[in-house]
């Protein structure tokens, strides 16, 4: 579809410990949202700093570095219409005790530093590719048709 947009997605290390990976993948899936890719990996010292970079002033950058590499997390990327948009509304506010009971980190978090899910920027442009590209090779995502492609948007 023309108006189709690509976005990352990543599960944190505590989604995976958590056994919430399957349900974060259900609720984009059952939104319309069509899965190009995906990468279960444990990301290197050297890829979060590249990842957060615009964040290394900040000073939870080391809290965030360490957390985004304590263990393993699902990689994704997601497509649909204003896909980035609509995934950060769907995960909800950064800090969980903020977001609203319905969103992911609303139904399924309490704790700011360890908020199960990252999506990119939607008020970053070109965030989303950025991310996308810093993950995976253009050959690891996939293109296909979803059966629903029709009446879901
Ligand atoms: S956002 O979502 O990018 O607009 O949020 P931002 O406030 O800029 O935060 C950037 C990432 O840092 C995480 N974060 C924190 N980690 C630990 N401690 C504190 N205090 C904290 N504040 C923000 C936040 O979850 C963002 O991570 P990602 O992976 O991008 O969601």
């Amino acid at each position: 579809m023309s108006n189709d947009e690509r976005t990352f997605v990543m599960a944190k290390p505590d989604a995976v410990q958590r056994g919430l990976v399957g349900t974060i993948i259900s609720r984009l899936e059952e939104r319309g949202l069509k899965l190009a890719g995906a990468k279960f990996m444990q990301i290197d010292e050297e890829l979060a700093n590249q990842h957060y970079a615009e964040h290394q002033d900040k000073p939870f950058f080391d809290e965030l570095v360490a957390f985004i590499t304590s263990g393993p997390v699902m990689a994704m990327v997601w497509e649909g219409a204003d896909a980035t948009r609509q995934v950060r509304q769907m995960m909800g506010a950064t800090d969980p005790k903020e977001a609203q009971p319905g969103t992911i980190r609303g139904d399924f978090g309490l704790d700011l530093g360890q908020n199960i899910i990252h999506g990119s920027d939607h008020e970053d442009p070109g965030a989303n590719e950025r991310e996308i590209d810093l993950f995976f090779d253009e050959e690891e995502l996939v293109d296909y048709e979803r059966s629903d492609e029709p009446w879901v948007y």
